[in-house]
């Protein structure tokens, strides 16, 4: 990848904070966005704006073109086997979200479990507590070894014929730890349980095939691929999303509302995927994503990662000049991607990254919504957090090196 041509297709990449170059370390929260990607949104605003699947006109035509278009497109990107698996949702949480509602209230008793991991972001830690409280579900926690990777054998030793559904991030937003998600499939489904993938940080990093790793749910957010905000994914296998009831009612959830003045209204829900998007859909939004994809396709997924990991490899050797810098969790680069949690000693998280920002640096501090993980496993308050992508350079990390240096000083 040439990165300094790449660095151009993204206007932010050239502004001045706090009198210093922008370096942008916090692509684990969201991603900057090219060219492509804005022009792609504002073209859709400019030229073909109009509610979707709901008139006949021109204009209503071509957005429905686009937003169905989009949906192919993100379905080939994740290797999905039809593109009705691809139901379009806000983000990562939504999807998550979706499942436990719509899927959770139905399928869930009190004699279930849940098995989800401790290195889980709030996302899919929360959505099963608020619902195991509705059906009186038991949610069993799986350990995560001291250095951050997932204890494969509690993991598996912690299933049982009750369990319903494990769910597991593909990648740690902490750690930047990749999780082997086919392992734990394999266990889920030798045992009768279905399998989520929380995809937030591994479908903007890797290839994500998930016909190969016959998952039965990925939720994932387009913020954080260079997409707009506002749109994510939930991929779930059509037999299994036919099952489901709607997670919100409304309008393009349906396919027939009609009133009796005896019994009330009886309604029949849309065909898939459209049966879980009541509303008006985020449509500049999926545009905007499928223009993301396009432009990481043309980059190569696999040219992406291996990017990534040279920094990351890069960063943690220049990090161990640092004397006053902790980095935590296994810095084993054949399973990671480019996250590096590391607090400054003597310093808080936020402290760190206030003095950073002052010099126009951006990373991320505190427990980075995964409050478990950082007590029970990394036994810490919080963390400060550089995650990198496609724009970073090695360039970046030694002025990130050298202030944190100085601060060692101060
Ligand atoms: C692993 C993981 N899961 C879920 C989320 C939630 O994503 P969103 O806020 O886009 O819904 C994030 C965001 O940081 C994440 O990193």
């Amino acid at each position: 990848m040439d990165i300094q041509a790449l660095r151009q297709d993204f206007p932010i990449l050239k502004r001045q904070v706090n009198d210093n170059p922008l370096i942008y370390f916090d692509n684990a929260a969201t991603t900057q966005k090219p060219r492509q990607v804005i022009d792609a949104i504002a073209s859709f605003y400019e030229n073909s704006n109009a509610n979707v699947h709901r008139a006949i006109h021109t204009l209503s035509l071509e957005a429905t073109d686009l937003y169905e278009n989009s949906r192919q497109k993100i379905a080939e990107f994740i290797n999905s086997k039809d593109w009705q698996e691809v139901v379009f949702v806000r983000g990562t949480t939504e999807a998550i979200n979706l499942v436990a509602y719509s899927w959770g209230l139905s399928n869930l008793g009190k004699d279930d479990e849940v098995l989800v991991s401790l290195m889980e972001h709030h996302s899919n830690i929360v959505p099963w507590e608020i619902t195991s409280k509705l059906k009186g579900f038991k949610i069993k926690y799986a350990n995560v070894n001291s250095d951050g990777t997932l204890d494969y054998d509690d993991f598996e030793s912690k299933f049982s014929k009750k369990t319903k559904i494990a769910c597991l991030s593909h990648v740690s937003n902490v750690t930047g730890i990749i999780n082997d998600v086919k392992r734990i499939t394999k266990a889920a489904h030798d045992n009768g349980s279905l399998m989520l993938v929380d995809g937030a940080q591994s479908v903007p990093h890797l290839a994500v095939d998930v016909q190969d790793l016959d998952i039965d749910f990925l939720a994932f957010s387009g913020h954080k691929m260079l997409g707009p905000t506002g749109i994510g994914v939930l991929y779930g296998k059509k037999d299994v999303l036919q099952k489901m009831v709607p997670f919100q009612g409304g309008g393009e959830m349906i396919k027939e509302v009609s009133f009796n003045p005896g019994s009330g209204c009886s309604i029949s829900w849309n065909d898939l995927p459209w049966k879980f998007e009541a509303g008006t859909p985020d449509i500049c939004g999926a545009i905007g994503l499928a223009e993301a994809v396009k432009y990481l396709e043309a980059l190569g997924m696999d040219q992406v990662l291996s990017h990534e990991k040279e920094l990351t490899k890069y960063a943690v050797e220049r990090l161990q000049e640092c004397n006053n810098v902790v980095v935590h969790g296994s810095c084993d680069l054949s399973k990671k991607c480019g996250i590096i949690p590391f607090s400054v000693k003597g310093l808080s998280s936020h402290d760190v990254a206030l003095i950073c920002d002052n010099y126009g640096i951006m990373i991320r501090s505190g427990y980075h919504c995964a409050q478990p993980l950082h007590e029970q496993i990394l036994k810490l308050q919080s963390s400060d957090r550089a995650s990198f992508y496609i724009y970073n350079t090695k360039e970046e990390i030694d002025r990130f090196v050298e202030v944190l240096k100085e601060i060692g000083q101060q």
